[in-house]
């Protein structure tokens, strides 16, 4: 039985805080993820391969007298076959586990799946079990294999499922650190024949597959509302630690929102649309001694997924300007004039940056 740890932690900040009817936890373990999602949700159906976690979770939601939670045990999917969620959260055993007889399971972290398919059942599951516009947040793991990028294949899952995909990965590690950190976990010392013995077999698996390096991040999914195919396919590398970072959920809620009205905006629309800068952005200059312009300017967003983005003097203008006031058109005409440059040939790239800075949470659709 897992204890409320980092990647818990981490997990409950990812939930969409909006208001929904039903929400699914997925191996709820303690029951964290259950509990704070029941703020947010008229029900809760928590999940779990083990009895006795579900005996913890039970335990758990008498104590804070939590309502409205039913547990029910089964693998996977099948406790909730033929149902469907508004939401669907997991923080699954993720852990890659070579599949030999003397490398010791561990229910609260191994799926019993080879390499990293547990996490692609769980996306795959995720479409058949999400109302249309339904969202999932999930902690995950992926492969970097020697002719496939693992964060592509994360997405692949995603599209393979129809599902709108936002994939953010916060670290990876390559097969001896990898294998090195959860041999630790399950209590083996290093430098005892023991743990030789289980790396060994760690890189004999990783080798079997071709792996390169495992990325470990959050997988953010949506069933399309029009079952339509998914519109959107992200993947990136944080910028900054996002463990314990509160409010994420709500950022990328917010995010998908915002994308979604700038996606069903064609480049004049688009030019025609007030945008403001987000509250907690800030820019950064570096010059070099003496010289007028700028060598580096920095765009740092101080919540979110506190991004740090690079930007030439004419983006960085037009997101200075970007007070709700004036349109996008006429701020990126005026920069153009103001630098110097075509304004035609600025125009197309300037906007594509903007509907990037506005999933970013960069910039904001005025109200
Ligand atoms: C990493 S723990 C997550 C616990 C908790 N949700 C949290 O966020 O801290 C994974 C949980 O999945 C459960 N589990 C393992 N295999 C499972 C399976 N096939 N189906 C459902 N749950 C499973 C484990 O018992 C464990 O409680």
């Amino acid at each position: 039985m897992l204890g409320v740890g980092g990647a818990s932690t981490t997990l409950a900040s990812l939930q969409f805080p909006d208001d929904v009817d039903s929400v699914l936890d997925l191996g709820t373990g303690c029951g964290i993820q259950a509990l704070h999602a029941r703020r947010f949700a008229r029900r809760v159906v928590a999940t779990d391969i083990s009895e006795r976690a579900l005996g913890f979770a039970r335990l758990n939601a008498a104590l804070n007298a939590v309502d409205g939670i039913e547990f029910r045990l089964g693998s996977l999917y099948e406790p909730v076959a033929d149902e469907r969620f508004d939401r669907i959260v997991s923080n699954p055993p993720f852990v890659i586990t070579p599949r030999a007889p003397e490398v010791p399971a561990y229910e609260y972290r191994d799926g019993g799946l080879v390499g990293d398919a547990l996490v692609a059942s769980v996306v795959a599951g995720a479409a058949e079990h999400l109302v249309p516009g339904g969202t999932a947040q999930l902690l995950g793991n992926w492969e970097y294999r020697w002719n496939a990028d693992g964060l592509e294949r994360a997405g692949d899952w995603a599209a393979d499922a129809c599902l709108d995909a936002w994939i953010i990965e916060r670290d990876r590690l390559d097969p001896a650190r990898y294998a090195e950190t959860w041999i630790r976990d399950g209590g083996t010392r290093p430098g005892t024949p023991e743990f030789e013995r289980l790396c060994a077999a760690w890189i004999d698996d990783f080798v079997e597959r071709g792996v390169t390096e495992v990325g470990f991040g959050y997988l953010v999914l949506r069933r399309s509302a029009t079952d339509a195919a998914p519109r959107l396919r992200r993947t990136e590398h944080a910028d900054a630690p996002l463990d314990g970072a509160a409010g994420l959920g709500a950022h990328l809620s917010g995010a998908l929102a915002a994308r979604d009205v700038v996606a069903a905006l064609d480049d004049a629309a688009l030019r025609a649309t007030r945008l403001q800068v987000a509250g907690d952005v800030t820019e950064e200059r570096s010059y070099w001694p003496g010289a007028e312009d700028p060598s580096v300017i920095v765009l740092r967003q101080g919540g979110g997924l506190r991004r740090e983005l690079r930007a030439d003097p004419a983006l960085a203008a037009v997101v200075g300007a970007c007070d709700g006031e004036l349109p996008l058109g006429v701020i990126a005409d005026a920069v153009a004039e103001l630098l110097g440059v075509d304004a035609a040939r600025m125009g197309p790239e300037l906007l594509a940056e903007a509907r990037e800075l506005v999933i970013d949470g960069i910039l904001q659709p005025a109200p």
